[in-house]
């Protein structure tokens, strides 16, 4: 034991300079600075260590890219060595050692799953997939018309709604809100994000303790053999309805039908789990856009204003490419730029060992460090954006037309935002999660007019569009909101989609 630690501490003193950073505590390191709003205090630590910064957390050294000139430098142009993912004993186990994408390393089944979702989510699929998400977006608005106004908190209404649009989306069968595989999916999801936090996690951060994770990998992979045979049985389906040619564009039968995907059916159902990244993102953006309409009646009203001109009050809106929401597309925009759904992405870890030069100084890095891009440090401490910490949908007027999700793979600097990423990891979901938002704002605008609930002395209760409820994901405040209909046609069209 005692030379393992004697090696421990050679090596990692060996000939590495990291970046700087505000000094920790023995073991614990900065565990104990880094506060609720993690991503805020990195950004606040920036102003002192610049756009490149190392915390400890417990007995590792994490690398912060804090900066968009470190993003641009490291994620983007050395993509090649910043964009591996870490090697992790929970995930690892979830997804079989590498299958999937989200926490596969880089390497020639990266490649190929990143190329089939790729093709699987692209501009033209998701046009596809389009009468599947106005389905599940009235369904959606249908459960907020029943209220008739009395407050709700909406996450969960919203959670379900993209769940159900993501399981019809990847397999083709449309599911009704009763249906028990949406709570299957809904609990699995709460599972996983409590095995994969960090309060579950102290081997992660302290290797002394590697001994517990024992009971931790057997509890994650019973899990994930649960969830596989959920969606074996899907497939199982979705295959027979292929064969008998009754079957719906959607993401597996895309897969299934493309002789240039040659993967297996275990691969297929690990890709299937592209639905982690897909909801708790999309849930948490709709919600901080009910707070932010809320706080902003103003912008909600000019919003509804454009879409009722466009598509009226006698039909439900439809979307396809002749529609043009300039004002809406950019409320949207501002909207992942202000309060970004995925503060700091997924975690990035160096492919191999780096010296390069950053601000004047030059840095060396190991193998395998962990790297956390800070997004919200690009959005709030970005020369670009004038009063960042404004909710403005305005400053994105010159690019309404075009969206993020195309920006995202054009010039660095000309980018509305960074919410999905940059570089080789950026999110394979964008143009679906761009759409889902788009579909989903545009009938709830097109049927509410939502403002917070009032105390008992008629004031209301106001939340914080930037607050957060932080365990291994950023979800929105906790919040009380009324659903008021805008016209006498909502219940009846609603109903009739
Ligand atoms: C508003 C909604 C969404 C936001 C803000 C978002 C944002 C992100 C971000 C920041 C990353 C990490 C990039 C990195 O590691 O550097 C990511 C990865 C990913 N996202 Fe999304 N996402 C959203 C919705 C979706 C949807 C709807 C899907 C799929 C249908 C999806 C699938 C993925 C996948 C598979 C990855 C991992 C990519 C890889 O490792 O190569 N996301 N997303």
């Amino acid at each position: 034991m005692v030379w393992v630690l004697i090696y421990w501490l050679r090596r990692s003193k060996r000939k590495y300079r990291y970046p700087p950073g505000p000094r920790g505590l023995p073991v614990l390191g900065n565990l104990l600075q880094v506060g609720n709003l993690p991503w805020e205090t990195f950004t606040e630590w920036g102003k002192t260590y610049g756009g490149l910064i190392t915390v400890k957390m417990g007995m590792k050294k994490w690398v912060i890219v804090n900066s968009p000139r470190a993003m641009k430098q490291l994620i983007m142009d050395r993509g090649a060595l910043w964009s591996d993912r870490p090697q992790d004993y929970v995930t690892d186990n979830y997804a079989r050692g590498g299958m999937g994408l989200l926490f596969t390393k880089l390497g020639p089944k990266y490649n190929l799953y990143r190329q089939v979702a790729w093709k699987a989510l692209s501009k033209t699929a998701v046009d596809a997939y389009q009468p599947l998400m106005d389905y599940e977006a009235s369904v959606c608005m249908r459960t907020l018309a029943q209220l008739d106004g009395a407050s709700i908190d909406p996450y969960v209404t919203f959670d379900e709604c993209i769940i159900r649009t993501m399981i019809t989306v990847a397999i083709g069968q449309i599911m009704e809100p009763h249906d028990p595989a949406v709570q299957t999916v809904v609990h699995h999801h709460e599972e996983m994000k409590a095995e994969f936090s960090f309060t579950r996690r102290w081997p992660d951060l302290f290797p002394l303790l590697s001994f517990l994770s024992g009971k931790h990998v057997k509890r994650v992979i019973a899990k994930r053999d649960r969830f596989e045979a959920f969606w074996q049985a899907r497939i199982n389906t979705l295959k027979q309805s292929i064969k008998e040619g009754s079957d719906v564009p959607c993401f597996a039968g895309m897969i299934l039908k493309d002789p240039a995907a040659k993967i297996s059916e275990i691969e297929l159902i690990q890709l299937l789990n592209l639905i982690i990244a897909a909801s708790d993102t999309t849930a948490t953006a709709m919600t901080s856009l009910v707070i932010i309409l809320a706080s902003h009646p103003e912008i909600q009203e000019r919003a509804a204003a454009e879409i009722e001109e466009v598509f009226g009050t006698d039909a439900l809106p439809h979307l396809d490419d002749s529609v043009d929401l300039p004002y809406m597309s950019c409320v949207l925009k501002e909207l992942l730029r202000y309060r970004t759904p995925n503060y700091f992405g997924a975690g990035h870890a160096l492919a191999k060992d780096d010296t390069f030069d950053f601000e004047g100084q030059t840095y060396s890095l190991p193998k395998d460090t962990f790297v956390l891009t800070n997004i919200h440090a690009l959005h709030m401490a970005n020369a670009k954006y004038t009063n960042p910490w404004q909710f403005d949908p305005t400053r994105h007027e010159s690019s309404a037309q075009v969206p993020s999700s195309t920006m995202a793979k054009g010039p660095f600097d000309e980018r509305d935002h960074y919410a999905f990423g940059t570089g080789r990891r950026a999110c394979t979901g964008m143009i679906l999660a761009e759409r889902e938002l788009l579909t989903l704002a545009v009938r709830m605008l097109w049927a509410f007019r939502i403002a917070f609930a009032t105390d008992a002395d008629g004031r209301e209760i106001k939340v914080d569009p930037l607050g957060a409820v932080y365990e291994s994901f950023a979800h929105a405040l906790p919040c009380q909101l009324h659903f008021y209909k805008r016209h006498e046609g909502v219940d009846a069209l609603l109903q009739s989609a």
